[in-house]
């Protein structure tokens, strides 16, 4: 079967993640050029991996043989630069967030609509183990009817600096985290959004976008989803918590491990009803009878590096989508419904001064 030929625009911090990545699928892609616009790193890098290195985007794109483009660059740039790509005939892999303005998510809209099949949007953190193994514990129904599921990502007192927190560079958490996030909860949530509610602050960057996100999602069904991300977080708590109705589970911030308290699934409440009247002296006696609860541990599995895994299920569906059509688990439907999120978010935080 015919290798995909990869490029890559933009070969900073995630950049290089996804050039060792796709790099070490040798049997299923093989590098084909590699764009930056910082002259010195396109050439240090290319030279390195023994490939074309370019600095204009434009020629980058006419590279021969150039199949997928892989779109790393600064947010700001990736909707038009995903539309050049494609307008070039090339396939796209596009880095979140996949837009920032609302011009941004209306182009992205059209590009849908005009390549089908031809953009793809990396919502990598879908592939995360501990999520996939909570998705398959709400499923089994251990814990009841799901009601709320809080995800938080929690950064030690991360005092960040970098154009990620400058809303002019189209930086904040809402952008870093969001997509994320946002793309997760909306699996748990598993139904049409119907509300939602957010608050953002800026409490300990030096720059002047949000970092510190609030958002709650309210679906037609499903359970409540709050989505907290945090980098002013002096203690860390658990990544997620699913609140069920016969149990509970949460896991750690790592990512490694999972608790679980539900009652003993044989177990089955008797005949009550809520009384109207004064509740005796002797009320809260009769909540002293033990529950039978199962207790449990569960090592989130497989056991591997999370950062590392994302990429590898990434590179590897991509390539079941490009030459076994298999449909890509991220869908342009969902990708659009996160950025369609964003956008109210960002109404309803007008204290800060987003680009539009
Ligand atoms: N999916 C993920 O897990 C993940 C993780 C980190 C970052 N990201 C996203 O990837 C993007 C890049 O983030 P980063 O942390 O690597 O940023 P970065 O600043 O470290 O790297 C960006 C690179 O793009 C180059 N560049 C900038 N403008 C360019 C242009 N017009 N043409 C070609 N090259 C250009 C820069 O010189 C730099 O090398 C961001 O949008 C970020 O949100 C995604």
């Amino acid at each position: 079967m015919k290798k995909i030929a990869f490029g890559i625009c933009g070969l900073g911090r995630i950049g290089q993640v996804h050039l060792r990545h796709f790099s070490k699928a040798g049997e299923q892609y093989e590098l084909a050029a590699l764009c930056d616009i910082d002259a010195e790193r396109a050439r240090t890098i290319s030279t390195q991996h023994g490939c074309a290195g370019y600095t204009a985007y434009s020629e980058f794109l006419r590279h021969p043989g150039l199949e997928l483009v892989i779109i790393a660059n600064r947010s700001l740039d990736h909707a038009r630069s995903a539309e050049e790509a494609l307008v070039a005939g090339r396939t796209v892999l596009l880095e979140k967030p996949i837009g920032v303005t609302v011009a941004d998510h209306a182009l992205l809209r059209d590009l849908v609509a005009r390549f089908p099949g031809r953009l793809f949007f990396c919502h990598n953190h879908r592939f995360e183990p501990a999520f996939a193994n909570m998705m398959a514990i709400m499923a089994s129904g251990i814990l009841g009817r799901v009601h709320v599921v809080k995800l938080c990502k929690h950064h030690g007192f991360l005092r960040r600096d970098d154009w990620q927190m400058r809303l002019d560079c189209g930086g904040g958490q809402l952008s870093v985290w969001g997509p994320h996030l946002l793309d997760q909860g909306l699996q748990f949530l598993g139904s049409p959004v119907r509300r939602v509610d957010s608050h953002l602050r800026r409490i300990l960057t030096p720059g002047d976008a949000d970092d510190h996100v609030r958002i709650l999602l309210a679906g037609e069904d499903g359970p409540l989803v709050e989505i907290e991300i945090g980098n002013a977080m002096a203690e860390i708590g658990p990544y997620c918590t699913l609140i069920g109705d016969r149990g509970m589970l949460t896991c750690n911030q790592e990512q490694t491990q999972l608790r679980l308290r539900y009652l003993d699934p044989g177990f089955a409440w008797g005949e009550a009803v809520a009384s109207a009247g004064t509740p005796g002296l002797d009320y809260w006696s009769s909540f002293a009878a033990p529950l039978p609860w199962v207790e449990e541990d569960r090592p989130v599995t497989p056991a591997v590096n999370m950062w590392e895994y994302v990429e590898e299920a990434m590179v590897g569906h991509l390539h079941a989508a490009l030459r076994g059509g298999v449909p890509f688990p991220v869908t342009s439907a969902q990708a659009l419904e996160v950025v369609r999120i964003t956008e109210l978010v960002k109404r309803q935080n007008p204290q800060f001064a987003w680009l539009s």
